[in-house]
């Protein structure tokens, strides 16, 4: 049994700082023709010391409270997604509760790499099936910049930095207008080969010890041509999955918004779910790849953008490492 949820409010927020393709460009063998034509990314958001995971996610979730037109003090529930938590302990959530003002809530971080915000959606949805009074903040955030190598011009090129916020609640039967209504959310992983995509530095199975320098596997490591492959055949797959099991055409689907990790992979599964492109939302030229915000950040531009109009069906999509992978359906 499922109990209706919807997205009350939205929100974003990325750091002001920009890093351009010719910033890069004077920082590694690279050119702006190799990026745009390979990924699509013209320039990316990068933090500035003190913007953290918790900070951009305190600042997404104040514009998703606004939005909501609610008062940070009836969150029940605080979920972060990130692969770039501000500390190991105490966890990200704990952090931006208390930012928030909140105390003795439930609060936790979701890890799920790139496609965090669906894992933590559907962890929402669990918590609003549990409890139908919950009011879950669901933030998904990467500071990515702290765990690339920007002399790795294979690497440093595709990501960026942002938050996303959602508040979601259970459906009363009376949602302000303008809500999203959840209709269902698909979650996959596979972790057979989960050695193509890594952040193992620090870890318990890659410890650090004191006085050791910084190693390289402390920074996204890639098998670039492998991930593209996999991402493009499990997102199309999953996403002709949730069209099937809710009886859709691509005509009624009105908006698509996959994950923003570059346009090659945008396209390719486009075009394998025959999806016109005029109704696929992009902002991956503008900020990269920011992991696990990219899905949140796009839905909340594409909604206050007016990309997203009422009685729309939007259809969302995610990939990451792990592999993790995941398809949402929102009626707005
Ligand atoms: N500038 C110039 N040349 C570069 C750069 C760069 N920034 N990076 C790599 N190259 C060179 C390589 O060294 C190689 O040179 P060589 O032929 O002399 O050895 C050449 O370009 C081709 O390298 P490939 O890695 O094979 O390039 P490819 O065409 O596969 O494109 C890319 C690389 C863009 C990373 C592609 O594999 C891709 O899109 N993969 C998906 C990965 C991704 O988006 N991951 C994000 C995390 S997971 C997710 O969010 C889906």
């Amino acid at each position: 049994m499922t109990t209706p949820c919807i997205i009350r409010g939205l929100g974003h927020c990325v750091p002001e700082t920009r890093l351009t393709n010719a910033d890069l460009e004077r920082m590694v063998d690279t050119n702006d023709e190799w990026i745009t034509s390979r990924t699509g990314i013209k320039e990316r958001r990068i933090a500035a010391k003190g913007e953290t995971t918790v900070s951009l996610s305190h600042q997404a979730a104040l514009r998703a409270l606004e939005h909501a037109g609610m008062q940070a003090e009836e969150l029940t529930h605080i979920l972060v997604a990130t692969f770039t938590p501000d500390s190991y302990i105490p966890s990200s959530a704990c952090m931006l509760a208390h930012r928030l003002g909140l105390h003795g809530r439930t609060c936790m971080d979701v890890s799920a790499a790139c496609s965090g915000f669906l894992f933590a959606l559907e962890t929402a949805r669990a918590f609003v099936c549990l409890h139908p009074e919950a009011k879950v903040l669901v933030t998904a955030t990467d500071v990515v910049s702290s765990r690339v190598d920007y002399s790795d011009r294979g690497i440093c090129v595709l990501f960026g930095d942002g938050a996303g916020a959602a508040i979601i609640t259970g459906d009363t039967g009376v949602a302000p207008a303008g809500c999203g209504r959840v209709v269902d959310v698909l979650l996959a992983t596979d972790g057979s080969v989960s050695d193509l995509l890594t952040v193992k530095g620090g870890g318990s199975g890659s410890p650090c010890k004191p006085g050791e320098t910084v190693r390289r596997d402390f920074f996204v490591e890639m098998n670039g041509r492998e991930v593209y492959k996999y991402a493009v055949r499990a997102m199309s797959s999953i996403c002709k999955t949730m069209m099937e099991k809710h009886g859709l055409t691509k005509e009624q689907v009105d908006v698509f918004i996959p994950h923003q990790a570059n346009l090659r992979i945008i396209d390719a599964v486009g075009s394998r779910l025959d999806m016109p492109a005029e109704k696929i939302f992009t902002n991956v030229h503008k900020y990269g790849n920011t992991s696990a915000a990219s899905v949140i950040i796009a839905l909340s531009e594409a909604r206050s953008e007016g990309f997203i109009k009422d009685g729309d069906t939007v259809l969302l999509s995610t990939f990451g490492g792990g592999f993790t992978w995941g398809s949402a359906l929102v009626r707005f």
